[in-house]
């Protein structure tokens, strides 16, 4: 028999905490979770850093109360079942969203997240680099699906060549920008800003799959080029040259010159200062412009049909409940790379907070993540 809630009673587990706003971070011992009929439990065996875990920790992005516990991404071990949970048994090695704080938070022994937020690991893959992707795999998800309004055919079976009716959009919209009501016309060219980016360098392996034809342009550093044409990108724009030189060289890549259809904006905060970016959308194109949540006010000009997208979204598109499960038979298919090397920061719940530092620093490609 599988183990299940009322059958196992494990020890208990540490978490690392975050006592308050800005910190310190400690290590507290705590009593083994209970899953809920719908949740697992993962034994947690390499975490990913993400922006959202310093920005929680330094500005309480999305913390409601103190003491916290952060992280997102985790990889690990199931250990405990919920009595609804079918395609998990104890023993798997799997990857999984995390989040929410709390148990569903990532850094600590134990995390419990619902079983849709998990999937099986790759096996070519190790816990480190599976740790490294699921949030930025989702939220590239959202950023089309529900910033675009383009299918993916690895979670729905729909022709590439429709795009469906941007009316079924409810993301929330940015603030003064236009709520996007026409039916767009098919998409020739879409600008990823931050391609090297692990938001990014997922969107860009979404975008080929969805639309082979696509011209995909992505402003990175150039050091990234080579890995970000390799993931799907067209065209790499050097995103240290000037802001209007950025825009101009968007549009020279772009179908004729004339600018591309939409962009999605991966990081969102650095470009809030340089509105000549959206003088590369073409002039008679339906300028839809998917920008991730990152915590910066953003102003969009008027005609922009903005919409701004965030990682959970991604189970709220047509299909996307399965966005998790679907994402094992994209890797084992070849059709989704790691999107970013992994760069180890330790060993051990207590080199987090060091870690996160780092990250706070910048990273160019390259994901950190802590083994536990
Ligand atoms: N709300 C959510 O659910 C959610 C989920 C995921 C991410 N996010 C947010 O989305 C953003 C991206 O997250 P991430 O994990 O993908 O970040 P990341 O991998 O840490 O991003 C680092 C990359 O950003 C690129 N970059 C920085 N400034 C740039 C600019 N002005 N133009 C182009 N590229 C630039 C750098 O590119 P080069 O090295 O090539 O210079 C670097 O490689 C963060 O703000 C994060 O908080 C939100």
């Amino acid at each position: 028999m599988s183990p299940n809630a009322s059958s196992v009673a494990p020890k208990g587990i540490q978490q690392y905490i975050a006592a308050r706003q800005g910190g310190p971070f400690q290590l507290i011992n705590a009593p083994y979770p209970v899953p809920g009929p719908n949740e697992i439990c993962i034994r947690n065996r390499a975490v990913g850093l993400n922006p959202l875990d310093w920005k929680n920790l330094h500005h309480g992005m999305m913390v409601d109360s103190w003491p916290e516990i952060f992280g997102i991404d985790t990889a690990g071990v199931v250990e405990v079942v919920g009595k609804n949970v079918q395609g998990f048994k104890a023993g798997d090695a799997v990857m999984s969203l995390a989040g929410h704080g709390g148990r569903a938070g990532a850094f600590q022994d134990v995390t419990t997240v619902p079983a849709n937020y998990a999937c099986r690991k790759p096996t070519a893959w190790t816990f480190e680099q599976a740790a490294s992707v699921p949030i930025c795999y989702l939220t590239a998800v959202a950023s089309i699906i529900k910033g675009l309004g383009v299918p993916l055919p690895h979670l729905r079976e729909l022709p590439n060549e429709r795009i469906p009716n941007l009316d079924d959009l409810t993301s929330p919209m940015t603030p003064g920008a236009t709520q996007p009501q026409v039916k767009p016309p098919l998409l020739t060219s879409v600008l990823v800003i931050g391609g090297s980016s692990g938001v990014g360098a997922s969107a860009v392996q979404l975008l080929r799959d969805a639309l082979p034809h696509l011209v995909i342009i992505t402003t990175n550093s150039r050091a990234h080029n080579q890995k970000v044409t390799s993931l799907g990108a067209t065209t790499c724009v050097d995103r240290n040259m000037k802001p209007d030189q950025i825009a101009k060289a968007v549009r020279d890549a772009s179908p004729d010159g004339k600018g591309v259809d939409a962009m999605i904006d991966t990081v969102a905060g650095a470009m809030a200062g340089n509105k000549e970016i959206f003088g590369a959308f073409r002039e008679d194109g339906p300028k839809l412009y998917s920008h991730v949540m990152t915590g910066e006010k953003l102003e969009v000009p008027e005609g922009v049909k903005a919409a701004m997208v965030f990682g959970r979204m991604a189970f709220q598109t047509d299909g996307g409940g399965a966005a998790m499960t679907k994402l094992v038979d994209l890797v084992e298919s070849g059709r989704f790379k790691l999107p970013l090397e992994i760069e180890g920061v330790g060993k051990g719940l207590g080199v987090i907070g060091a870690g996160l530092e780092k990250l706070r620093g910048g990273v160019s490609g390259t994901k950190l993540v802590v083994s536990l």
